[in-house]
């Protein structure tokens, strides 16, 4: 989805390549065109704002932009086109009539057509049909006023905007969505929709609140909320241990899946010793104390997750557990006044997640996040965020933070012997090294696939099953191991392949064998308790091999996005 980036410093520098540097980190997380604007002089009577922009990706961008000029302002976006299709033009930045104020902007303008009419009173006409386009127009009529803007504008948005007649970012928050500031010890502020993206000497960030305005010049920072000037303290910020290159693996998917045993290692260890965590898992046991109904929340592998959290939590901790499909979850579900809610994400940013949020809290039930972005919105509405500590996760098809998200959950409810543990990283370690042998490719390309289990083992077939759609456009099923017979195995004939998880499918694999379909089994190893989340990694190698076999790039699905901040 949509990225925001941009830099200001005191004296010219390469704003331009820092910019590129970090739209190329935004790529992940899905877009289709891409633009800079920045200032052409420092002295502002020469001063103008150049906008370069193409269609497709980043390297396209950088291509018109080699021996870009210093600067001290520069802007960026990626878009993921929602209203106005993918065109040079509709991509950001956009600028006012007069090409003076430019704006990069995230989110939608639910009003955008009363605002066109506000413009058109004014006699300014609009040059595309983005809704972006309205916010410069507007600025450039507010002028002075410009703090005022959210009284003009509906919806959920974060902008960045810039003048040629001043020396100034402009930025400005309604809603959800995130947007940061952060600055090194060099005297260079960068802006960005997405903390991955700042660079790695970044030492402290700010993050905007609900109606924030914002005016940085290359010496001061100004906050407002609500046109009234208010304080926002910068915080420290530390980029993740884990590196955003892949490391020698041709995709961040394959990287991403190698580094299950390093992550899950770093839970174990810092889920018992670190003493903050310590401190939040107390708080989770008291808030339990008095509940009588946990609804776990998520979003396609985060929803899977919370499926199988759902019977594991039902089972240790005999409180009726229920996991919802973050965009199933309504008003009209019935809440108890005893009940928490438990919302799992990776981005911290899933629209549907944050509106499910909005539920729980409509209905005062304490929201407790299992999130691997810390920084993140979903995070920072939550009453405890617990860390998933897997580093950015890049491709598209999350692989780590499923495991993650599962082991933390396990770990909130249980105790495991050290033994246990030991055993669990072994047995992880053995399964991906031998992931190609327990699923190996078919010798034919199945027209079919199932992919079967039950109870917590039907919750990874549905996750295995993901994974084959998400990154080989193949249609393949995830289903509870006896339902088959109910309907599905009419289809079942000797183009068809089922992968079968856990140890209780002998019915269900007779019948698909008996109808001429192949059948591989993913069981145990061993009777760990742990040892089912790391049987998610054959799957996640399947996957992976199928999309090379039929030259897909795992890391960006078509139609797809990282972060899927629309509802
Ligand atoms: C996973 O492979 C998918 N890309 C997708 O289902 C994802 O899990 C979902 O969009 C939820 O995202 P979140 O965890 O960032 O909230």
């Amino acid at each position: 989805m949509c990225g925001i980036f941009g830099c200001i410093s005191q004296q010219s520098q390469n704003l331009i390549e820092n910019t590129l540097q970090g739209l190329k980190i935004l790529e992940y997380r899905g877009y289709d065109s891409a633009g800079i604007a920045y200032h052409t002089d420092n002295n502002l009577q020469n001063n103008s704002i150049k906008v370069i922009k193409s269609v497709g990706d980043i390297s396209q961008l950088a291509q018109k932009l080699k021996n870009p000029p210093k600067t001290n302002i520069c802007i960026g976006h990626t878009r993921w086109a929602t209203n106005g299709t993918v065109t040079k033009e509709n991509s950001h930045p956009h600028l006012s009539f007069n090409d003076e104020i430019a704006v990069v902007h995230n989110g939608i303008i639910e009003n955008y057509q009363s605002c066109c009419d506000f413009l058109a009173m004014n006699n300014i006409s609009l040059r595309t049909p983005v809704d972006t386009e309205v916010i410069p127009n507007i600025l450039y009529l507010l002028h002075h006023n410009k703090h005022n803007i959210h009284n003009y504008l509906q919806g959920q948005y974060v902008f960045c905007a810039t003048g040629n007649s001043e020396t100034e970012l402009f930025l400005a928050k309604k809603g959800n969505l995130p947007l940061y500031i952060g600055r090194n010890n060099e005297q260079t502020i960068f802006i960005t929709s997405d903390t991955l993206a700042l660079p790695s000497n970044t030492t402290e960030i700010i993050i905007l609140e609900d109606l924030d305005t914002c005016e940085i010049t290359n010496n001061e920072i100004k906050f407002y909320n609500q046109s009234k000037p208010v304080t926002r303290k910068w915080q420290p910020f530390y980029q993740s241990f884990i590196a955003t290159d892949k490391n020698g693996f041709s995709t961040y998917m394959e990287k991403e899946i190698n580094e299950i045993p390093a992550v899950l290692q770093a839970i174990l260890t810092k889920y018992h010793t670190d003493k903050n965590i310590t401190s939040l898992r107390k708080q989770f046991h008291d808030l339990l104390k008095d509940v009588n109904c946990i609804h776990i929340c998520g979003c396609g592998t985060s929803y899977h997750a919370a499926l199988i959290l759902a019977k594991i939590f039902e089972r240790d901790l005999r409180i009726r557990t229920i996991a919802h499909i973050s965009s199933e979850l309504s008003p009209q579900t019935i809440l108890s006044e005893k009940s928490i809610g438990i919302v799992i994400s990776q981005s911290g940013e899933t629209a549907d997640t944050l509106v499910c949020m909005d539920v729980l809290q409509q209905k005062q039930i304490p929201i407790i996040a299992f999130c691997n972005v810390t920084t993140s919105t979903i995070a920072k509405r939550s009453q405890i965020t617990f860390p998933l500590l897997c580093g950015p996760e890049i491709a598209v098809a999350s692989t780590k933070v499923f495991c993650a998200a599962v082991l933390v959950g396990c770990l909130l409810v249980k105790n495991y012997t050290q033994n246990t543990q030991a055993e669990f990283l072994k047995t992880t370690h053995q399964i991906l090294q031998n992931a190609r042998q327990i699923l190996p490719q078919p010798v034919s390309r199945p027209d079919k696939i199932f992919i079967i289990g039950k109870d917590i083992f039907y919750a990874l077939a549905l996750e295995a099953a993901l994974k084959i759609k998400e990154v080989t456009y193949l249609h393949c099923e995830g289903y509870p191991a006896n339902e088959l017979k109910h309907g599905p195995l009419s289809m079942v004939d000797n183009n068809t392949l089922a992968i079968a998880f856990g140890n209780d499918t002998d019915n269900a694999k007779a019948e698909i064998e008996a109808r001429g379909g192949k059948v591989i089994t993913i069981t145990n190893h061993t009777n760990n308790p742990l040892e089912f989340i790391s049987q998610i990694i054959p799957a996640q190698t399947f996957a992976l091999d199928l999309a090379h076999s039929l030259n897909i790039n795992p890391d960006k699905p078509r139609n797809l996005a990282k972060s899927v901040t629309v509802l």
